[in-house]
């Protein structure tokens, strides 16, 4: 019988991007902390992980991100006047991203590009399976993906990635992989990864998006991974090398998702994101869309 695996406990979060695409917005302020609707973007990402069982969160941070700490900090000041004023609602929803879960925090010195950044979180991980979450793809917390992807894990050993069938013209934009199926329908094997190919050149349509749940050998292998795309250190191409050498860290299976994705990395998306958002929200939404279709009807 093959003894279980050990439930994985630790997620890391990149966040130490610059977030040109933003400016000005983001000239002194993270994007992580841009809002989707009335909550940074950030926090959707640290609940996610947090309810996929994931308690123990590692952001990967830089220069000027003191904000992100601060937010998931305690504020007693301003606790205390939503006390004092009786507004309890909104005292719970300050409270809310200060109760989540234990974080920490490492600063990525030098940002060599995201293989770099996830071998910052290697002294914090240790030797143990982790989860990725990237900040810039919102999960729809009614569609399931990062708690899938652990339970492959735990069952199939080596490491998962999230994998989104996208339009041929779009693969530039991603990491995109070969494989073969499996016995679980939604569940296939990788055979092989490129960094976001040329259509011409790219082994498939389908895109990896930004979850995932790594074997500890990625260290070792990122250690040895020449900088690729872009001059960066690509966690893409370390993938490609346990993809290639199963013997390196076990084999790299892909979870295909077809649930709501919601990319606030790209200054449309992110708009397509909030009213989306908005929209499904039972506070805000039956305002919301009976004024979007009036708009969309009277003004366009
Ligand atoms: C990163 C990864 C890419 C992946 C994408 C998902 O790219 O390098 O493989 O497909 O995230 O969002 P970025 O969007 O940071 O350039």
């Amino acid at each position: 019988m093959t003894q279980a695996r050990p439930r994985i406990s630790k997620a890391v979060i990149p966040a130490a991007g610059l977030g040109t695409r933003f400016l000005p917005a983001t000239k002194a302020t993270p994007k992580e902390m841009l809002p989707v609707v009335d909550k940074p973007a950030i926090q959707y990402v640290v609940e996610e992980a947090v309810n996929a069982g994931l308690s123990d969160v590692l952001m990967i941070t830089g220069r000027n991100k003191r904000p992100l700490e601060d937010h998931f900090d305690r504020n007693y000041e301003l606790e205390e006047a939503l006390r004092r004023k009786g507004d309890e609602s909104r005292l719970s929803r300050v409270q809310e991203s200060s109760n989540l879960g234990t974080i920490h925090y490492v600063r990525q010195g030098d940002p060599r590009g995201l293989g770099h950044a996830i071998l910052c979180a290697a002294p914090h991980v240790g030797n143990e399976p982790f989860a990725v979450l990237l900040g810039d793809d919102l999960i729809d917390a009614r569609d399931p993906l990062l708690s899938r992807m652990v339970d492959i894990q735990r069952l199939r050993g080596g490491s998962v990635i999230a994998l989104m069938e996208v339009d041929p013209s779009q693969v530039h934009l991603y990491g995109c992989a070969a494989f073969k199926p499996t016995d679980i329908e939604d569940v296939v094997e990788v055979t092989g990864l490129v960094e976001k190919p040329d259509p011409a050149e790219a082994p498939s349509n389908y895109a990896v998006i930004g979850r995932y749940v790594l074997d500890p050998a990625v260290f070792e292998v990122l250690r040895e991974t020449p900088p690729g795309r872009g001059g960066e250190i690509q966690l893409t191409d370390a993938l490609q090398a346990l993809a290639a050498e199963p013997g390196l860290g076990g084999p790299v299976h892909g979870l295909v998702f077809k649930g709501r994705r919601y990319d606030t990395g790209d200054r449309g998306d992110y708009l397509r994101a909030i009213v989306r958002l908005a929209c499904e929200r039972e506070d805000l939404g039956p305002d919301f869309r009976a004024w979007l279709r009036s708009y969309v009807t009277e003004e366009m």
